[in-house]
Order: C-alpha cells, then structure tokens, then sequence
C-alpha cells in the first residue's frame, strides 16, 4: 500500500486526501455482524465525519441510511440517490423554518429541545418526530467530544420528561423514536449499556415507537495496538437486551445507530510533502505543505494521528516534531519516533476518514486538498484540489 499511496501523492499532487473503500466496508459489516441477532438493524451513517458524495453513494450501495445535521447534508444525501425516509436529521440550535423544510422533504425529525417540539407539535401534529434525550452522562475522549452530560447543550434532559410528555399530549403529536448521543471516542461499553438503560425507561413512555437510536461514539484505535470499543462485546450483550426490551413492549422496533468514526477514520490517510527540516536547539520541526487549516483535530481537541514517513520507511528513527504552514501554532505532532525526514519526503497521517477533509478551511488563503477514493484497485479522484478561482467564488469586489 506504501507504494501505492506514493503512486497517489505523485500522481494528484500533495496534500491529499485518500480513502480505501475496502476498509469502509469492511467495518460497516463488522458493526451489522455485532447486532445480527436483532431482527431490524438501522445503520446511519453520520455524514459530517466524511461527506463526499462518491463516498455517500458507497455507504447507498451497502445499505446504509444517513445521519445528519444540517439542510445541506440532508441534500447532499438526496443527492447522492438515498431515499428521504433513510435520513435522519438530528440538528441541534437550528431554526424552526429549517426543521420544517426537512420535514417536508420527508426525512425523519429528530427534535432535541422542548421548544421548537412544542412549535413543531402545534404545526404539524400528523408529522411524527423522534426525540433525542440528554441522559446525563459523562462520556468521551475529550470535554469537546462529550455531549451527554449535565452541562452540555444537546438534547432534552431526562428530568424534563413531564414536561414533554405535556407536550406530546397537548399537541397531539406522535413519537415514532427516542435518541440519545453521549460522546465520541467511548472505549467502555458499561458506559453504552448504562446509558441505554436509561433511554430503555425513556422509551417506554411513548406507544408508537419505530425504533430507538443509541446514537454512536465508538473509539477506533489511533495506532497499533491501541484499545478500542468492543464493538462485538457489545452487539452480544445489548441486542440481548433490546431484543428482551421489544419483548416487554410487545413489538419489534429497529436499532438505530448512526457511527462516524467507525466507519471511516481508519480506511483514510492524508499525504503531505515536507517542505523544511527545522534544526532549532531544541527540536528538529518536520514542516509540511499542509496546516490546521487542512487538519484541525490535533489542535482542536488534541487527537493523535500516526505519521509514517513513506518516502523512507526503513530509515533510522528519530525524533521529529511535525508542524505546518499557518502563522499561528500549527503542530500536528510534537517530538514523534518518525523514521529520518527529509525534505521533499511524503509524510502519511493516519486516521484522516473521519472529521478532517470536512473540517478544512481556507485559513490562510490556502486551498483545500484533493481527495481520493481507492477503489476496486484503483484511485479515483472524488474531490479536485481547489484554486485561486475558488478563492475569489463568492468575493464582490467593490470599488474603494
Ligand atoms: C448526533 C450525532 N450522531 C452521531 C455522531 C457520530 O459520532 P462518531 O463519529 O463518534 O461515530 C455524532 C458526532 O458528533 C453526533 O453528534
């Protein structure tokens, strides 16, 4: 694959993006195998960690659904040949206006605040909503990450379940499924499991459940031999428990999940060429043609990505600190066991599926990179790099 990803870099220029659809597939069918003892298993994929549309039309043909967050996403969805009623639109602090125009497409609503449910309610009482609860609990990677707590802002806290029962009754609304998403990069599935009991309660206030979404937050390993989320462990012990919960309200609902970082996070890499080998007196800096503006996650909530050096893989180890181009403090990793750099060599970042290419920016005036879909043996181009035309789309020049 070395050879390969070099074949790339040389071939689509550097910094790029590349994506293996073989690994894709592979996790989505791992997560579907974990729950294959539940009758109805629903996979979202939750579009914001990736967004292309060569690779929405991947997750179309395994059959998948889509998870997503705002109008555009939704229409990138549609776009990309999947039905309404296989989006979910889980937006959080958006206008009511805009939950409306997403209901009308017919996409499935999930509501998280008792305001716009109540608005919502009163308006379109005949179009049923799935509710996302705040289970109060602590779970994730990073504070940044952890979104089920107390203090966050996603979601209706399971204490306001009265008042929310009230306004089910008064409107005359009808709940067709409960959520809940506590965080990203969960490792212990007691956290899971407990957090589902507590959706389990919320659930059983409701008559005409479709299904239950337990939302995601499964960790990936970030290098070899790293822990992850027993994803089999898990299926084993809370289909069991849904299966026994569907028991008890008498009919079979569908598991929802709607994973991001599983899917995708380890099937990409970002390809960077070193521009300068820095000798300071206290560091040896490895500066790439790239910057947070293309990779923000290390700055923004301190993730680890692997960086292999592939233009000398064999070479002797030393330690590098790896940094970009922005003219701020822009370091990707700091004093790393990378084998010897040298300029002009082609740096590979692991774990670049999920949360990377759609989070760049143009910061700095500077592009945003291509990306490339490996595919049946061969690199598709799915995203051209962008150019000076791209960042002038858009700009009115007046005259001053
Ligand atoms: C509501 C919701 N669902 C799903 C996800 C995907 O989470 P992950 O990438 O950890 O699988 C997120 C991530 O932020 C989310 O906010």
């Amino acid at each position: 694959m070395e050879t390969q990803l070099l074949q790339i870099a040389e071939e689509f220029g550097s910094p790029v993006y590349v994506y293996n659809s073989e690994k894709i597939i592979h996790q989505y069918n791992r997560l579907t195998e974990a729950f294959n003892s539940v009758e109805n298993l629903k996979l979202n994929y939750a579009v914001k960690a990736l967004s292309n549309i060569s690779v929405l039309k991947l997750f179309k043909t395994l059959g998948s659904g889509l998870d997503t967050v705002s109008i555009q996403e939704v229409q990138l969805g549609l776009r990309a040949g999947f039905e309404p009623q296989d989006i979910i639109y889980t937006p959080n602090g958006v206008s009511l206006e805009e939950i409306e125009t997403v209901a009308s497409l017919g996409v499935q609503i999930n509501i998280d605040n008792l305001s716009i449910l109540e608005q919502f309610g009163s308006k379109h009482p005949n179009t049923p909503v799935c509710i996302r609860i705040n289970p109060h609990v602590m779970a994730g990677g990073n504070t940044n990450i952890s979104v089920g707590h107390i203090d966050s802002k996603f979601g209706i806290s399971i204490h306001q379940i009265p008042l929310l029962l009230r306004i089910v009754e008064n409107t005359g609304m009808t709940v067709n499924g409960v959520h809940m998403h506590t965080g990203s990069d969960i490792l212990d599935i007691e956290v899971f499991l407990y957090a589902s009991e507590i959706l389990f309660e919320t659930a059983k206030n409701f008559k005409n459940l479709e299904f239950i979404d337990f939302g995601s937050g499964f960790k990936v390993p970030y290098k070899p031999g790293d822990v992850e989320t027993n994803i089999e462990e898990l299926g084993t012990k809370l289909s069991k428990r849904f299966n026994d919960f569907c028991s008890d309200y008498g009919r079979d609902l569908t598991l929802s999940f709607e994973p991001g970082k599983f899917l995708v996070s380890e099937s990409g890499v970002f390809l960077t060429k070193v521009n300068v080998v820095k000798q300071t007196t206290s560091t040896v800096f490895a500066q790439v043609d790239s910057g947070f503006n293309h990779l923000i996650r290390p700055m923004l909530y301190g993730s680890q990505h692997e960086i292999i050096n592939l233009s000398n893989p064999e070479g002797k180890e030393r330690f590098y600190s790896v940094v970009g181009y922005i003219c701020e403090t822009d370091t990707f990793a700091n004093n790393r066991r990378i084998t010897e750099i040298k300029e002009g060599d082609i740096l590979c970042f692991k774990n670049a599926g999920a949360y990377c290419f759609t989070m760049a920016s143009n910061y700095n005036s500077r592009y945003r990179p291509a990306e490339v879909l490996f595919h049946k043996g061969k690199a598709h181009l799915i995203r051209k790099s962008e150019t000076f035309k791209d960042i002038l789309n858009n700009q009115i020049e007046i005259t001053i």
